[in-house]
């Protein structure tokens, strides 16, 4: 039998010579290339069942290679190798399309569990592109709705979990917390957060952006200094502690006292840092699994597109008119963001609707318009169950309210519509009026246009109209 091959991209040797040890042991083949270029000629040589890849690394970035190989083969899995420390490189590479990450210390474990679900969804998208028949495509949607509920599952023990240690949300939290507690319970010490450089190996001084060097002894614990600060022989003691997560140094908190610190404030500091690293690894974790469920709703949407040839592509360009359109507009980073989970699961709620009446070319009955009517609320039902995805919720189940309250479901009017929705709603009835149909052919762009100037006030919001007119017609 062939075997499958995985191809690992990173200049460490070492690394690749691990991970790929690893991978054999699990019964796979594997491929290493030192950088970008030579991951992308190798790719040409033959079929790979995915990439692993590092980040940083010389000619070409990880992203960039991700992009790359995106733009070949949108279907190819990457998983990001990183350090905790770079948590959030990771999320920006699953937004370039990485599927998972993995970070250091590699196990068998982690690595087996990565490839299961790589092959898991390998043989899904092979099913999918064997069989068009609605039944099975019912079964694919099946199985993605049971991995959601798992995912549901582990996110919200999790959730719990983190809930109850500490409410940080990210590194620089994590390092502003643990300062000001160090602070409280040593009064007057003088406290400083190292980071320590992930490409030197050496402790960080943000202030001066001087490194310090790192003392090897950190890895078994902290480390008491004597020193003298000046001429007058004042004595003062430094206590270094290490920040350790996932058996890593992270960091490491420098204490400046006058006096030594004594076992009961020694093991309080200890205590907070186990606590913060156990968050950080729960943060970590959380959001691994937050992006995982994204993807695993967006192929329900991909999927559901695909039910009907004449829509396929439709929640895509959804988003991106819709994310032109924020452009024009006075959104936080945080509304952006929810725009665009909302626009690309806009229409999820057809997952409930059956293709006798979703995939009827034409001539609905009013029964039948009936049930079509329903999939914002079912779409709404879907994501309501998914704390991540609270505000994403009431975006998706007013998306086909109209701005003069003739919409549905609820017939909301003007400003009782969500902002977000509204934008939805243009976007939406854009695609929808330039996509051609069986029974009729696409309006051209300038037609659309005139369209939506038309309903202002009426179907659409009226000063968003105009922006998305003008967004539309000077791009
Ligand atoms: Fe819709």
């Amino acid at each position: 039998m062939m075997h499958e091959k995985v191809l690992i991209v990173d200049d460490d040797p070492g690394i690749r010579s691990t991970i790929s040890e690893l991978i054999q042991e699990l019964g796979f083949g594997t491929e290493t290339a030192p950088d970008g270029l030579d991951a992308l000629e190798m790719l040409d040589s033959g079929p790979f069942l995915c990439v692993f890849t590092d980040i940083m690394m010389p000619n070409m970035t990880g992203l960039e290679l991700i992009r790359k190989i995106k733009a070949r083969d949108v279907s190819l899995p990457i998983i990001v190798i990183t350090g905790y420390a770079s948590v959030e490189i990771a999320i920006d590479a699953m937004k370039c399309g990485a599927s998972d990450f993995i970070s250091k210390p590699f196990k068998v474990k982690q690595i087996e569990i990565l490839l299961n679900k790589v092959m898991r969804e390998k043989s899904l998208l092979e099913e999918n592109r064997r069989f068009s028949d609605a039944l099975h495509l019912h079964r694919l949607i099946d199985n993605l709705v049971g991995q959601l509920e798992d995912k549901k599952e582990e996110i919200l023990s999790l959730k719990e979990i983190s809930d109850r240690i500490i409410r940080l949300k990210g590194i620089r939290d994590l390092v502003g917390a643990i300062v000001d507690v160090s602070t409280q319970i040593l009064d007057e010490a003088q406290v400083t957060f190292f980071p320590l450089s992930r490409k030197t190996g050496r402790l960080l001084d943000t202030d001066s952006g001087k490194e310090l060097s790192a003392d090897p002894d950190l890895l078994l614990g902290h480390i008491v200094r004597k020193h003298h600060a000046n001429s007058h022989l004042v004595e003062r003691f430094e206590t270094v502690f290490p920040l350790m997560i996932e058996g890593q140094v992270f960091g490491a908190l420098d204490i400046v006292s006058h006096s030594l610190l004594g076992d009961e404030k020694e093991s309080k500091i200890q205590y907070l840092l186990n606590r913060s690293a156990e968050r950080m690894e729960n943060v970590a974790l959380y959001e691994g699994l937050y992006d995982n469920m994204l993807s695993t709703l967006k192929s329900m949407a991909k999927i559901l597109d695909a039910r009907d040839p004449h829509t396929s592509q439709h929640s895509t360009r959804v988003t991106s008119l819709s994310m032109t359109l924020a452009d024009g507009l006075l959104l936080t980073q945080e509304e952006r963001d929810t725009l665009y989970i909302a626009a690309s699961l806009h229409d999820i709620g057809k997952v409930g609707i059956p293709d006798n009446i979703l995939l009827k070319p034409s001539g609905l009955t009013d029964e039948e318009f009936a049930v079509i009517k329903k999939h914002p609320d079912i779409g709404a039902d879907i994501l309501k169950s998914l704390p991540p995805m609270i505000r994403e919720t009431e975006i998706i189940r007013h998306h086909h309210e109209r701005y003069d309250g003739r919409g549905y479901p609820l017939g909301l009017k003007a400003e009782e519509i969500p902002y977000l929705s509204r934008i939805i709603t243009l976007a939406d009835s854009f695609d929808a009026m330039t996509s051609d149909r069986p029974y009729r052919k696409g309006m051209t762009t300038d037609e659309a246009i005139q369209e939506i100037d038309r309903c202002k006030g009426g179907q659409f919001d009226p000063a968003l109209a105009e922006i998305f007119i003008q967004k539309i017609s000077h791009p």
